[in-house]
């Protein structure tokens, strides 16, 4: 059977860096996020089809890569192993957005791939069970099975059964929140996250304060959340992404993954919410230089002007909040 599912990636407020265990990809800390519109979507199509000799793996248009082609051969290694399946498989997928846009995402690529090659060996995962099996391949990833406003509980069991993502708010409540996205590099990371976070986790002395104050933060962003409470978000977003950045900087060697342009846009972000006499707009950085701007509709032409009168900035985006995964007929082969 050929099964087609969409992911759109997602945008973390409360962060995930660092893991309890590898193995498990269970992280050391619970994160919440935001899942963005089909502009940063992932569609997959998979098949476990008889008389191939090995997976065959096919992303936007070429020949995955060796290390993709591993990445994604394990992890159906994993739904075979939850099957009993034995066939290897077909996969093609297709992002919306260009990789060379520095937005490529692991979150929306396993999200889709959990939720097409399970349906396609025959499992019947519901919605936690699917964000189970999309951390396997990327943490972020099992946030993107559900849309809105999502959290992903780090749990506490050695075997995982308690660490899974859950939608905490719904899409359609945040109609009028927008990312506005600043693009200052098109460049590859100079090191993943799996092998920074265990940089900054094994070396930072910084991180262990980090991950005693994230807790606080996370209480305050669910009620925030709930509250839909934007104004009383934003600092505790800001603050979030610089801790983070901090334990980066921390490390041994340092992780650093802002640029110039990514301080200047903190800068004036600050700038902004200074001059509209209120926290209008939080500024958000992941494994990359490139600015995640969260602001309301109200505000969204006043920061993308601003973001394109910046040195460094090459191109400007807009996103809306997105929904989970869909399944769909219109297979990529
Ligand atoms: C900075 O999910 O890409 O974006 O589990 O190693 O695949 P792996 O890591 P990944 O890490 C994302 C880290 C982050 C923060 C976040 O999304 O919470």
């Amino acid at each position: 059977m050929k099964v087609t599912a969409l992911a759109n990636s997602n945008i973390a407020l409360i962060k995930y860096w660092g893991r309890r265990d590898d193995q498990l990809v269970l992280p050391a800390n619970s994160s919440i996020s935001f899942t963005m519109d089909e502009q940063l979507s992932t569609k997959t199509t998979v098949e476990f089809a008889n008389g191939l000799v090995s997976d065959d793996v096919c992303l936007d248009g070429r020949k995955a890569t060796e290390k993709e082609y591993s990445r994604v051969v394990s992890f159906l290694g994993l739904v075979r192993a939850k099957t009993g399946i034995k066939t290897k498989a077909k996969v093609v997928s297709q992002n919306t957005f260009p990789k060379s846009a520095g937005l490529a995402s692991s979150a929306s690529g396993f999200a889709a791939l959990a939720a097409a090659s399970s349906k396609a060996a025959g499992l019947n995962l519901n919605e936690k069970e699917l964000s189970m099996l999309a951390r396997l391949g990327s943490g972020s990833a099992s946030r993107s099975v559900f849309g809105g406003c999502v959290e992903w509980h780090a749990g506490k069991k050695k075997d995982g059964s308690d660490c899974y993502a859950e939608q905490i708010s719904p899409p359609g409540k945040w109609r009028d929140l927008r990312n506005i996205i600043a693009i200052s590099s098109m460049e590859e990371k100079h090191i993943g996250s799996s092998a920074a976070m265990a940089v900054t986790s094994k070396t930072s002395s910084f991180y262990s304060a980090r991950l005693k104050s994230v807790g606080k933060r996370l209480a305050e962003m669910r009620n925030a959340v709930r509250k839909r409470d934007f104004e009383t978000m934003v600092p505790i977003i800001m603050r979030e992404s610089d801790s983070m950045h901090a334990a980066m900087l921390d490390s041994w060697p340092p992780v650093v993954y802002l640029n110039e342009t990514s301080f200047r846009i903190m800068r004036e972000v600050l700038a902004f919410n200074q001059s509209q006499g209120k926290y209008a707009a939080a500024y958000t950085f992941d494994a990359g230089p490139n600015a995640h701007v969260y602001t309301t509709a109200k505000y969204a032409e006043g920061i993308k002007r601003m973001l394109s009168e910046l040195p460094g900035v090459m191109k400007i985006m807009e996103c809306k909040i997105g929904e989970g995964i869909k399944f769909s007929e219109e297979h990529l082969f």
